[in-house]
């Protein structure tokens, strides 16, 4: 039997205090017909049972919020500098930081300023990198993206050679490499899926053998995980985990990461691959296919305008989730901030506050090192 909601504390306890009367003359809030009319449907759903509460006034949430102390005393969510993932954008040549007009304070860095900003982020507490490769050639095929000497594969040696304990996770994707920016092999007008396969497993074998130390496919081809895992592990791999982009929508919100990374189609739009924006089920079924195909973290992206399948998704699976926020909707918080329209600092924290309440256990963000620091001068 579950327990009843008036079988808590002495009624003399939960007595209201309105002003003035005495205790004697207090109504008895246990018992109440609301009361019983809350048993009975906390009895029927077993969902109202975990949210039951006493009426007010016996019950004031504001007690709780009184005071800075009180409301840390409570707090579900945590922020963490050891949640954030940043995400670099490495090109080719040297001695290059190429500012992004579309993403204030994000550069292209050649790879010795790469880590200057992984080491920055380090020292934040900042546990991950993520990296986006700009090479000097791109081809019908995108081997630059298997390329053991292409920037990734480089980047990942310096940063792992210089910081050995951050994590370094390259994005494993066609698009910047290919001459015509899809994320798989075109033959035709459609990215054909299959004979894309085997080039990602290769980009992962590559990934792997400069030290990465998670393989990230962000391409949305069906089948990529399982063929990665199965690639990996014929390699003596096995350990080596996958976190599969696995529920990334055709968004207008990646449009300032692709000036970035210049990785925009020249023809067409990703919408064969990447998932609608309107469907929340499928969204949960990709995940789904990816964790029986060896995903060991998930992700949503983007995030904000997600969040709800951020939330699915934890509850479906209960799998490691990261979600991106992604180029786009850090270009809305900078410029409503350079209007003056919003405190950045504030926004930036309930932002990312907010993906993580909403399921995700860390966050790909641009605003990681900012973030990292509010977070530092705060504690
Ligand atoms: C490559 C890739 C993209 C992003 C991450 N990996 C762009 C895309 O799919 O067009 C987006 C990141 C961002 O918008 O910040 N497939
Ligand atoms: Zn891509």
């Amino acid at each position: 039997m579950r327990p009843r909601i008036d079988s808590g504390p002495p009624a003399t306890l939960i007595r209201t205090s309105r002003a003035g009367a005495t205790a004697a003359s207090l109504p008895l809030v246990v018992n109440s017909p609301r009361l019983r009319s809350a048993n009975a449907r906390a009895e029927r759903h077993p969902t109202a049972d975990i949210l039951r509460n006493v009426p007010f006034p016996a019950t004031r949430l504001r007690r709780l919020r009184r005071t800075g102390a009180l409301r840390g005393l409570v707090r579900e969510t945590r922020l963490d500098a050891g949640d954030l993932i940043l995400p670099l954008f490495v090109t080719h040549g040297r001695d290059r930081r190429e500012p992004i007009s579309t993403m204030p304070g994000v550069e292209r860095l050649s790879i010795e300023h790469a880590v200057e900003e992984a080491a920055a982020a380090a020292a934040l507490g900042i546990p991950a990198v993520m990296l986006f490769g700009i090479p000097a050639h791109k081809d019908e095929e995108g081997s630059g993206a298997w390329d053991d000497e292409g920037v990734v594969q480089l980047a990942i040696r310096a940063i792992k050679e210089q910081l050995p304990e951050l994590l370094v996770i390259p994005d494993l994707c066609l698009c910047e490499y290919t001459s015509h920016g899809h994320c798989g092999i075109l033959h035709g007008d459609t990215v054909d899926n299959d004979a894309t396969l085997p080039l990602l497993a290769r980009t992962a074998i590559s990934h792997a053998r400069a030290g990465a130390d998670l393989i990230a496919p962000s391409d949305m081809m069906d089948g990529r995980v399982g063929a990665i895992r199965g690639a990996l592990d014929e390699e003596g791999l096995a350990d080596l985990p996958i976190l599969a982009y696995s529920a990334k929508f055709a968004s207008v919100f990646y449009g300032p990461f692709r000036e970035a990374a210049d990785s925009a189609p020249t023809t067409g739009d990703r919408r064969g691959y990447q998932l609608d924006p309107a469907n929340g089920d499928e969204a949960v079924r990709e995940v789904l296919q990816d964790v029986e195909e060896g995903a060991d973290l998930v992700m949503v992206k983007p995030a904000l305008p997600y969040l709800d399948v951020i939330r699915r998704v934890k509850d479906a699976t209960r799998m490691p989730l990261v979600a991106y926020n992604v180029g786009g909707e850090y270009a809305m918080v900078k410029a409503a901030a350079a209007a003056g329209a919003l405190d950045e600092r504030a926004t930036v924290l309930e932002v990312l506050t907010s993906i993580r309440r909403a399921g995700a256990d860390a966050v790909i963000t641009y605003h990681a090192k900012d973030a990292a620091r509010w977070l530092s001068e705060t504690d």
